[in-house]
This record gives C-alpha cells, sequence and structure tokens, in this order.
C-alpha cells in the first residue's frame, strides 16, 4: 500500500532494521548472525501491503518513554501506526494472556519483508503480564529494547534483564517472561524451524 511505503516511514523502519542486526551481530551465535545479515538485507526490499488495524500505540508510547529505553525505541514508536500488529494466540496460551500481548513480524515468512530463513519481530507487553513457560522449535533470542521483564529459562529461577539485555532460548527450551510494573518491549529472532505451530505452553 502506498501509505506504507512514504519515506517516513521507511528511514524508520529501515533504522529499526539496523538496529536490530547490530544487537543480533554481537550475540555470537551463528543464528544471530544469519539474521543480522537478512536484516541488513532487507532494507533494501519492498514491504508488503498488509495494514492491520491493531494498533497498541498508547501501550508503546508508554514503554518507548521510559527513562532506560534503548535508542532504537523512537524509531520504533516513529513507524509503529504502519507496522501490522497482531495478538499471538499460541496453543495453550489463555486469552487472557494473549490479550496484553502485540506482536508484528518484520522479517520472515509471515513479515513485512519476506524472509524464508529467519523470523525476526517486534512484541509488546502490558504490566502485569505473567507469560506462561512453553516451548518451540525455532532457537529464540529476545534483545530488550525498554522496560524491564523478569524470565525464566529451563530449570532455572526468574532473573530481571534490563533493556540493552539479550535473552537466548535454544530450540525446544521451556521459558517464560513475566513483567512486572513496566510494560516491555523487545525485538525478537527465531532461527532454524521456523513453524510457529510447535508452539504450545507447559502447563
Ligand atoms: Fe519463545
Amino acid at each position: 500500500m502506498e501509505e506504507r511505503e512514504t519515506a517516513d516511514f521507511r528511514e524508520a523502519f529501515n533504522s529499526v532494521l539496523k538496529s536490530i542486526a547490530n544487537e543480533f551481530s554481537l550475540e555470537g551465535r551463528a543464528g544471530a548472525d544469519l539474521a543480522a545479515m537478512r536484516l541488513r538485507n532487507a532494507v533494501s526490499k519492498p514491504c508488503r501491503s498488509r495494514i492491520s488495524q491493531l494498533k497498541p500505540l498508547s501501550l508503546l508510547q508508554e514503554v518507548c518513554n521510559l527513562p532506560n529505553a534503548v535508542e532504537m525505541a523512537d524509531f520504533v514508536l516513529e513507524c509503529a501506526p504502519l507496522l501490522d500488529w497482531e495478538q499471538w494466540e499460541g496453543r495453550g496460551l489463555s486469552k487472557d494472556i494473549s490479550n496484553r500481548l502485540f506482536t508484528t513480524e518484520l522479517l520472515g515468512p509471515d513479515g513485512h519483508i519476506h524472509d524464508n530463513q529467519i523470523r525476526v519481530g517486534l512484541l509488546v507487553s502490558e504490566p502485569f503480564t505473567d507469560y506462561p513457560v512453553s516451548n518451540h522449535s525455532g532457537e529464540e533470542t529476545y534483545f530488550v529494547i525498554s522496560g524491564e521483564a523478569e524470565w525464566v529459562v529451563g530449570s532455572g529461577n526468574y532473573q530481571c534483564y534490563p533493556p540493552g539485555s539479550l535473552i537466548h532460548h535454544p530450540s525446544w527450551e521451556i521459558h517464560g517472561r513475566r513483567t512486572l510494573s513496566e510494560p516491555f518491549l523487545g525485538a525478537w529472532r527465531w532461527s532454524g524451524d521456523l513453524d510457529l505451530s510447535t508452539f504450545s505452553v507447559n502447563a
């Protein structure tokens, strides 16, 4: 759609892609290196034209304006109105929780820019949201853009990760995340098996 491809949108969108690439290029894993390379290549590729009506803009404003947000939060906020946001409804996830989460795939099989090798997106969560432990086929890393949340991986304890952190979930590893008084905004990547239907909550 023409509206999406305004110069301002594309500049902010490309800044998001390049900023996420920079963070994943520091991770030191093959999947992260692939994500960084595909993100950098994506800046010259066309966006798909689907426009969702779901826009969690007040939540994004709240989280991007937290004092400890990293710089890319400004670019996310700028292009957010033209991104396709959706609520994630994975197997076993209650409606109460999925209503408090909004995600957008920037790059990937279902992304704004098509890619068959990787999925990269953003996720924003309301405060006081206990995303239950779950697992999936894709190897996953989150980069914290803004908001402190607590994470658990495998049999460990919940740990708080501030903006700037990377949290890695190996393929099929059980993991969960809960927000407290702050909302959360992160960038995520999936590498390896990209089949979203493998997701399930571990009751
Ligand atoms: Fe995950």
